[in-house]
């Protein structure tokens, strides 16, 4: 009989067992399964355990800074790396959405190698691969896809060539949060929304600039805040933002504006892979859209997207 409990219990001992005195090195990206993959390994080897959470620049309003802190709240030893030049530099001009995602894979598989070299004798890749991961190992979107595109050639980088240990890998979302509960981690981690690895840069149609990103993300952070404010949020799936490449006209006081369209995106979901868009109240989307278009310089018009999928995606790229 399967219970939090006595997973944590046995899943810590074995892993105290199979780490001994190594080291790991474990990527975290704020979302659930790299947490509580992060928090079980800490319970066995403690400081051993070294954890990195890159800034890659496209994380919504000031996750990088929150989740860092509740990371170190959890006692968890973590190194936060400011790495967003560099996204930033390598997205200058793309606009493919896979062009993209390759930009953004390459980027971290460079700062993420590098900062292992740091850890003196390493020895195992934690990951928070969870038992859907495994069994849907065809995926082709996902990091690990990403990562074997861009180093079939000139062989892997090094942290790839560590032991692999994925405490996870045999349950589904809902155990993990379950153990994540009975760990005591933050509610508001294990309760986030799924939120793609390649962040705004698909939701930021065509080229990303540094000022296409902010806008996204106040538009974004009204968006989220509101469905959090009127206890919307956990009966979502997935929601966001996303900015589209065109201008409209609009007026604002006796002035015609000429300025950026956002649509919102909202969907209900069980595992990503069809999803139908939620019949959010009109009376909230009219206040999100005012708010947004009162607030956020640059943007005057608002969209709310009505496809399921299929034939639509989630993400818009
Ligand atoms: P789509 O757009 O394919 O999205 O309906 C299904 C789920 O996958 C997420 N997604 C990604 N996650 N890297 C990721 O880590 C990606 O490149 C990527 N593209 C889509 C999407 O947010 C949704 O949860």
């Amino acid at each position: 009989n399967w219970t939090a409990d006595s997973f944590v219990e046995s899943t810590v001992a074995a892993l105290k067992e199979k780490l001994g005195d190594d080291k790991v090195v474990l990527g975290l990206s704020g979302g659930v399964d790299s947490s509580v993959a992060a928090v079980l390994i800490h319970k066995a080897i403690g400081k051993n355990l070294y954890c990195i959470f890159v800034d890659n620049g496209l994380l919504r309003k000031n996750e990088y800074e929150q989740v860092l802190e509740s990371y170190k709240s959890l006692g968890l030893n973590v190194k936060g790396v400011n790495a967003k030049d560099q996204f930033y530099a390598a997205l200058s001009g793309l606009t493919d959405p896979e062009a993209k995602r390759k930009a953004i894979g390459k980027v971290f598989i460079d700062v993420f190698d590098q900062e292992s070299h740091l850890i003196e004798d390493v020895k195992w890749l934690g990951q928070g691969t969870i038992y859907p991961d495994v069994i849907e190992s065809v995926s082709v979107k996902g990091p690990s896809a990403t990562i074997k595109s861009h180093h079939n050639v000139g062989g892997l980088p090094d942290f790839m060539k560590l032991k692999v240990v994925e405490p996870l890998n045999t349950l589904f979302k809902d155990e993990v949060r379950a153990v994540g509960r009975t760990l005591e981690i933050d509610p508001n981690i294990l309760q986030r929304h799924p939120f793609p690895g390649p962040g705004l840069a698909i939701r930021i149609l065509g080229d990303i600039t540094a000022e296409k990103v902010q806008i996204l993300q106040e538009v974004d952070a009204i968006f989220i805040n509101g469905l959090k404010n009127k206890g919307l949020y956990n009966q979502v799936w997935q929601a966001g933002a996303i900015l589209l490449p065109i201008n409209s006209v609009g007026v604002m006081g006796d002035e015609r504006t000429y300025e950026k369209v956002v649509a919102l995106r909202a969907v209900s979901s069980v595992d990503g892979m069809t999803a139908d868009w939620c019949h959010l109240p009109y009376e909230f989307l009219a206040e999100i859209s005012n708010e947004i278009i009162n607030k956020v310089k640059g943007v005057n018009r608002v969209v709310y997207d009505i496809s399921s999928k299929p034939p639509a995606t989630i993400e818009w790229e």
